[in-house]
């Protein structure tokens, strides 16, 4: 028995010894991680076309996804892509539940409290969309006491929250506020500048006001600490952005998704 006792114990130290070496029990790297399990986990709202969208035959497609998977090509992996609700992208991000949110995210003071973001890779804006035969607004100084819808959780809601005296009302999608718009029980939505254009190109009857209510940029959400991870998507983002690719994706994708 004692010898028994003595052996297990003997065991147990070289087993200790073994995980101190083999690093067992510390931390792995966001990038080993995305290795080991083989696939990279992108986060998206695929209502936000031509960077996100569902194509004809429903998968998403889109500059981001063109994006995502010449960072899962760089690791070596296969691409997941999640479409959830928007507003649930940048928490999911936060609690592991994906790697990169790729999703026209704007890279805010505010989300840096929550995540970290990559190098930005488009220059975006807000702005206003009416009915055509509207006159009576012509810019965000017109929105006050209006009813005016936005996706929710997004900068555009923001911009009406804290910018103006709007009567916000939140959406799934923009195109589902755009359609509220057309049904005549909005005034006005406030969206991202290439996902206003590819509305008022799908629903007849509307247009965008030409003026840019705030000055943004995209980049991808990536979890806090994922140091080695947020290098790879550095990296490949500047080689797109040097050989003219984002732009041609950009252009591919109004084309592919009606705008
Ligand atoms: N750029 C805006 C933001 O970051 C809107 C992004 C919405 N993206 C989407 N895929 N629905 O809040």
């Amino acid at each position: 028995m004692k010898k028994k006792a003595r052996l297990f114990a003997l065991a147990l130290c070289v087993i200790m010894a073994a995980m101190v070496f083999t690093g067992c029990g510390e931390k792995k790297s966001a990038l080993a991680r995305i290795k080991e399990s083989g696939e990279l986990v992108m986060l998206t709202n695929a209502a936000f076309p031509p960077f996100e969208y569902l194509s004809s035959d429903n998968e998403v497609a889109g500059v981001d996804v063109e994006i995502a998977k010449a960072i899962a090509e760089e690791i070596g992996v296969q691409l997941k892509i999640v479409d959830m609700d928007f507003d649930g992208i940048i928490t999911s991000i936060q609690s592991g539940k994906g790697d990169i949110g790729a999703s026209g995210i704007t890279a805010t003071d505010e989300r840096r409290k929550s995540v970290d973001f990559s190098i930005n890779y488009v220059d975006a804006a807000q702005l206003i969309i009416v009915k055509a035969d509207n006159t009576a607004i012509n810019g965000p100084e017109d929105l006050d006491g209006k009813k005016v819808g936005a996706q929710s959780g997004t900068t555009g809601e923001v911009f009406l929250t804290d910018e103006t005296q709007a009567e916000v009302y939140r959406f799934k999608t923009a195109a589902d506020a755009a359609m509220e718009l057309s049904n005549g029980k909005l005034d006005a939505v406030v969206v991202d500048e290439l996902p206003a254009k590819q509305i008022v190109a799908t629903y007849s009857g509307l247009k965008v006001l030409d003026v840019p209510l705030t000055e943004e940029q995209y980049a991808i959400a990536i979890a806090k600490g994922s140091d080695d991870l947020k290098e790879v998507v550095d990296k490949v983002i500047a080689e797109l952005l040097e050989s003219g690719k984002i732009d041609q994706w950009i252009e591919e994708h109004k084309v592919a998704s009606g705008s």
